[in-house]
């Protein structure tokens, strides 16, 4: 990766001047997350942040079908949307070829029955009106359904802003055709002059490779996303205070990641049976204990002087310090 600093040449002598130099990676020493919040801040806009969602209770899980559900969301008072829709590929989560023990595996697992092209227009109609002009949507598929997602985010006039990866170490064997061990995450905006995209990583690239964590032993719906790729896009996507919709919660990630990170949240589960390793998983978090500042989450000088030892030393030549 390089870095244009500008580059000049000095008009008196003819020769480089320091300052303007391209330093691949010197960038990175000066790198500031676009938004910050000290924890006491996070905490006051978690504290303080206005219920828009009126009849509806902020922090809560209705159990009915979303697009039903959604009917209810007051116009812009979502922040951000979490969606991993289920998968439509005749999936009851009781395979075997999961390798997965199904006594730890919970039943009514709700499966699309329609096309599932009609099922996700559904669904997708009422986004546009819920979220607000700064909002955003996140969107988890299956190469298999990918295009009737896309379709449906054009229909309702959603941009595409990214389309990521998310590479996990992990897939059903094959004998004639490639193991899938990827995910795409599709990521649209409302307004594209108006989105919310905190830059937290000087260099934040669409590929994520995040191990799915094998929970032995525990109960849990089939189809359970890594807390740490929607913490992600809770991160890059929001602020605190701000309101994360799941409308297909499953286990209670999105809640438990939102809350964690003092983000409120509000999700939709057909499946009864989750209600109480939903209410678990929500109260074994108190609010913001996985939040620190941004800032502090990068790697520190020393770190990026290990990396980067020709930047290191320009960067402390532009610190005025000596090595
Ligand atoms: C892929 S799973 C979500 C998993 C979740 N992201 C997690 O980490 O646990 C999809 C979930 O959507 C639920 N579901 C399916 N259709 C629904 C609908 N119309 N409204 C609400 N929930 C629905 C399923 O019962 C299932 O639990």
């Amino acid at each position: 990766m390089t870095i244009e600093t500008g580059e000049k040449e000095s008009k008196k002598s003819g020769k480089k001047t320091t300052r303007g130099k391209y330093i691949p990676n010197l960038a990175e020493f000066y790198f500031k997350p676009t938004h910050d919040w000290s924890v006491q801040k996070a905490k006051r806009n978690y504290e303080q942040a206005p219920d828009k969602l009126g009849s509806l209770e902020l922090d809560t899980i209705c159990f009915k079908d979303c697009v039903i559900g959604m009917r209810d969301i007051p116009d812009s008072s979502i922040d951000l949307v979490i969606a991993d829709p289920p998968f439509g590929i005749d999936f009851n989560g009781k395979s075997g070829a999961y390798n997965r023990k199904d006594d730890f595996v919970v039943s009514g697992y709700e499966e699309v029955d329609e096309s599932y092209g009609d099922f996700t227009l559904r669904w997708m109609k009422g986004l546009p009106r819920v979220i607000t002009e700064h909002g955003s949507v996140w969107v988890f598929s299956g190469w298999n359904n990918l295009e009737s997602i896309l379709h449906a985010a054009r229909v309702m006039g959603l941009e595409t802003l990214n389309h990521l990866i998310w590479k996990y170490p992990f897939g059903v064997y094959t004998r004639r055709k490639f193991v899938t061990s990827h995910y795409h995450l599709l990521l649209f905006v409302k307004n594209i002059d108006e989105y919310f995209f905190n830059k937290i990583e000087h260099y934040p690239q669409d590929v994520w490779e995040i191990k799915r964590r094998y929970r032995a032993g525990q109960r849990k719906n089939s189809t359970k996303l890594p807390l740490e790729v929607v913490e992600r896009c809770i991160d890059f996507s929001s602020k605190p205070g701000d309101v994360v919709l799941d409308p297909f919660m499953g286990n209670g990630t999105t809640a438990v990641a939102a809350k964690s990170s003092w983000r409120h949240f509000l999700g939709f589960e057909m499946n009864v049976n989750l209600k109480e390793i939903i209410r678990n998983q929500i109260s074994s978090v108190s609010p913001g204990e996985g939040y620190t500042p941004y800032a502090t989450r990068l790697p520190s000088v020393d770190e990026l002087a290990e990396r980067y030892p020709k930047a290191y030393r320009e960067y402390l030549k532009r610190e005025g310090q000596n090595e």
